[in-house]
């Protein structure tokens, strides 16, 4: 018995040892030699302007610039959940930024997650998407990084993770478990719309690293694509048939909100989706968009018939009863107050004023954006250009807020109340500070 238990054991190391050895193979990449000074390949117009448009569909400024600083300069924390990290500069400075990256370092980096020096990066750096970028785009984005940003020299703080995760070798792994490395491929069965659609979507524009569920270690969950997720105190909304919106989402509906950050079914693109349509993707042509939206409205599935969608709006609007007690009767009455002057609710109103019984924020099953909303309101930078809604963060104790949410989860929707109301209003209250 005992003699098997060695044996089997002495298996398990060889295996151990073996796996070790191409696990360390894997692992180990070279350093790439620092490009020579004053040696930049030439790049036409077009490569560069092509460049500018890619870097906008995977909003590299917004990850690597700090609110106020120099273009790409870096420094911007996010929190993870292990530690804050802090994105690099990737302006052209020779020291401090990425001035000494060759074209073939930089090409590692995004497609395979490792740095000049042969560190693994993490994946706070969406490089799990890139890696489906073709060698053309990122051969752009690098021209233009090189020749339009101007280099900055500033040199980013150390990233806050504790030792033993701030060991870069268990990126190699975390990759090894959880990322496909390789570029994108087309789906022959499918319209070159779609493909390209697709191609943004999942790669350069990776939509699916707010919208898809992670697991326990942080990578995306591949069998709930798009299923929605929890992001920075807000809830990105599933881009799947379970988009808890009245109105099916349509391929139009999907370009005309990654556009103009608006539409006339769904409201408005506020918190973290802002900038993904007013730093990114309004950038590209509409050609692109299209695309986009043709790829996403396959995924939500056939769209409804105008009579459907009238149907299910009337639905909404007068699905909810609120039983006249107490919490409704004072949230009925701020909402008269501090809201109805603008969302008077009448059906399908102005574009921008949506009509917030068939808006997702009072549909989801957590009530964080609509608390986002009420507490913060609707900044220019977000939803529709030139449009705001005030918020009530001075004027309404979370008390107050929660009374409102609660009206008009019961007034405008059929689903159950929303739990815990008082501790999400403040927790979202204490978590930024706008
Ligand atoms: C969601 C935030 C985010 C976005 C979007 C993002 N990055 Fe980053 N990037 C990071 C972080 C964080 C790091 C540092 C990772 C680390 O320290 O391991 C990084 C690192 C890098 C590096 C390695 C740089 C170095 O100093 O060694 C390059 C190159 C890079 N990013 C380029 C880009 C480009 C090009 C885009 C747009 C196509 C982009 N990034 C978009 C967060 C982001
Ligand atoms: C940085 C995180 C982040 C990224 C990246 C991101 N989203 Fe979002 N998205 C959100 C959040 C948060 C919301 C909710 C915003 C709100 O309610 O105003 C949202 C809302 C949306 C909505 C509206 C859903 C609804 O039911 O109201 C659509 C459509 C959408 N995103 C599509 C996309 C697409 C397409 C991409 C990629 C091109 C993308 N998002 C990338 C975070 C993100
Ligand atoms: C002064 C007018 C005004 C007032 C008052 C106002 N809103 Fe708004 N609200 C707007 C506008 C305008 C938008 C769309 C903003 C945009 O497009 O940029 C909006 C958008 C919204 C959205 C949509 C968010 C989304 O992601 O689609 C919600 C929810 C909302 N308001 C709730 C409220 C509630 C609740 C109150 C009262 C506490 C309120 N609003 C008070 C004007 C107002």
């Amino acid at each position: 018995m005992l003699r098997k238990a060695l044996i089997t054991l002495a298996g398990l190391a060889v295996v151990g040892i073996g796996g070790f050895a191409a696990f360390a193979a894997f692992a180990y990449r070279p350093e790439i030699a620092p490009s020579k000074a004053d040696n930049m390949p030439m790049f036409s117009a077009e490569v560069v302007e092509q460049g500018r448009l890619m870097a906008a569909a995977g909003f590299c400024a917004e990850c690597h610039t700090v609110p106020g600083g120099a273009p790409y300069a870096g420094g911007y924390g996010m929190e993870t959940g292990f530690g804050t990290l802090y994105a690099t500069n990737i302006t052209p400075d020779r020291e401090t930024g990425i001035g000494a990256y060759s074209e073939a370092a930089f090409a590692r980096a995004m497609h395979q997650g490792v740095d000049r020096e042969g560190r693994h990066l993490f994946p706070a750096f969406p490089y799990d998407h890139f890696t489906l970028m073709s060698d053309a785009d990122v051969r752009a984005i690098y021209a233009y990084l090189m020749t339009e940003v101007k280099p900055v020299r500033h040199t980013v703080p150390e990233n806050g993770l504790p030792f033993p995760l701030n060991l870069r070798i268990w990126q190699a792994g975390w990759k090894l478990l959880f990322v496909d490395l390789g570029r994108f491929e087309p789906d022959p069965d499918k319209s070159d719309a779609w493909n390209r659609g697709a191609y943004l979507v999942e790669g350069a524009s990776h939509c699916g690293a707010c919208h898809t569920p992670r697991n326990l270690l942080g990578a995306e969950n591949r069998s709930q694509d798009f299923a929605g997720a929890e992001i920075d105190q807000w809830i990105a909304p599933a881009l799947t048939a379970d988009n808890p919106a009245s109105i099916r989402w349509t391929a139009d509906d999907f370009t005309a909100y990654l556009k103009t950050g608006v539409t006339r079914d769904h409201g408005v693109a506020a918190g973290p989706m802002a900038p993904v349509v007013h730093a990114g993707l309004r950038e590209l042509p509409d050609s692109d968009l299209d695309a986009i939206g043709v790829y996403l409205g396959d995924r939500v599935g056939t769209p409804q018939s105008e009579a459907e969608a009238e149907a299910a709006i009337t639905a909404s609007l007068t699905a909810g009863k609120p039983d006249g007690g107490y919490r409704l009767e004072q949230g009925e009455r701020l909402y008269a107050s501090a809201c109805a002057a603008c969302h008077y609710n009448a059906t399908r109103i102005a574009p921008g004023r949506p009509d917030l019984g068939i808006n997702s924020a009072t549909r989801l099953e957590a009530p964080d954006n609509l608390v986002q909303v009420i507490l913060n309101g609707v900044g220019n930078h977000e939803g529709m250009d030139g449009v705001v809604m005030p918020g009530f963060r001075q004027a309404l104790s979370d008390q107050q807020i929660a009374a409102i949410a609660a009206y008009l989860r019961a007034s405008r929707t059929d689903y159950a109340a929303w739990p815990d109301l008082v501790a999400t209003v403040s927790r979202i209250r204490g978590a930024d500070d706008h």
